[in-house]
């Protein structure tokens, strides 16, 4: 009886030191970093990556950093104290280093999860989709619904990228500038503001990018540019980088006579998948969206997870294994790269119910 009393009492105690996960008496395996919620898309992925863990019977812990770099730090920190053997993090920014070096130091794995962690040589995979094919369907969205290869008159396009502190925020942008550039070059397709012609020309790409891909500096850079370097064109499409941005400048765009109905819209572009855009999709409003299957991406993250704690080579059921294209600045990291959707008003149906990942009463 005083064992178990004894062992109740420490069991109390540790939890009271919060040293087990979920506030539970078991010692956490992974611990599963993601950034925010803002964006549909992550709470989604925060979901698969426990269940699917817990599926392989681990103790894992999931937590959002509502964007605060300074936040997720923290959490991270506990994840560590809790005795995590595994982190998988979706980070917020490179801030994100120093806690990663904590875990380096206590012989602790680390996944970058979709989101590369720059400026940090203490971790070795990192997994997501193929973060250039994303922003070449984007650029083929614009191409093929403005019918670019036979316009003979000029259409007009303004660009918005991601988060500066997001290191996809580039692939995506050279993604859909690789398949734009040839049209631009041709004075087929002219740019209305900053016009950067790649991620690396800083100077104009940080003028496009979105902080923290939050749809309020999105909506209201759209507003400026509706009312300056846009005032005396009528646009033709817009290179929105997700769906939270696309929604929020077609928002802005609503409001300016020149495109208040939905038949007048530019075409813009999006990635995510998220409902609300897949609406707009079947409505009209907006051209096209990437579908990142987070179930996938999470089951893949967590196949890499268990081969990494049990010792084994990866061998991640569709994903390609990439050991050249991403460098966090201090080395090139094992990165698992799976395959993005390209959805329009012509597959919407067939790649979202088909996949069971929304229902048909998701879409009502
Ligand atoms: C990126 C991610 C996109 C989108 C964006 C906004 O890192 O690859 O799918 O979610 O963040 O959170």
């Amino acid at each position: 009886m005083k064992k178990l009393l004894l062992a109740s009492v420490l069991a109390a105690s540790l939890c009271a030191a919060g040293l087990f996960a979920n506030g539970g008496g078991e010692k956490l395996d992974i611990g599963l970093a993601m950034p925010e919620t803002h964006v549909e898309r992550w709470q989604k992925d925060g979901a698969s990556l426990k269940a699917d863990a817990e599926a392989k019977g681990y103790v894992a812990e999931v937590t959002y950093g509502d964007a605060d770099q300074s936040k997720q730090n923290q959490q991270i920190e506990d994840f560590i104290t809790k005795g995590a053997k595994l982190l998988i993090i979706g980070s917020v920014n490179e801030g994100v280093g120093s806690v990663v070096a904590d875990a380096a130091k206590e012989d602790i794995e680390v996944i970058a999860y979709d989101r590369l962690i720059t400026g940090s040589g203490d971790y070795d995979y990192y997994i997501t989709f193929d973060n250039f094919k994303v922003g070449q369907f984007q650029g083929q969205g614009i191409v093929d619904a403005l019918g670019l290869a036979k316009a003979t008159d000029t259409k007009y396009i303004t660009l918005f990228a991601g988060s500066p502190t997001d290191n996809n925020a580039n692939f995506f942008f050279d993604g859909a500038m690789s398949v734009l550039t040839p049209f631009i070059e041709k004075g087929t397709l002219k740019v209305v503001g900053p016009y950067p012609k790649t991620s690396a020309d800083k100077a104009n790409f940080t003028k496009i990018a979105t902080e923290n891909w939050r749809a309020d500096v999105a909506k209201a850079r759209m507003e400026n540019l509706l009312n300056n370097d846009a005032k005396d064109v009528v646009l033709d499409a817009v290179l929105a980088p997700n769906d939270t941005l696309a929604r929020a400048i077609i928002e802005a765009c609503s409001t300016d006579g020149k495109y208040d109905t939905t038949a007048k819209l530019p075409v813009v572009t999006g990635q995510d998948g998220e409902i609300a855009s897949v609406k707009y999709i079947r409505d009209g409003k907006q051209a096209m969206t990437v579908f990142k299957d987070t179930r996938s991406l999470a089951s893949a993250a967590i196949e890499l997870a268990d081969a990494i704690l049990k010792g084994k080579e990866p061998s991640i059921k569709g994903a390609r294994l990439d050991t050249s294209s991403y460098n966090t600045g201090k080395k090139v990291v094992k990165s698992y790269l799976l395959e993005p959707v390209m959805v329009t008003k012509d597959n919407y149906v067939e790649v979202f119910l088909a996949s069971g990942y929304y229902k048909a009463e998701d879409l009502k």
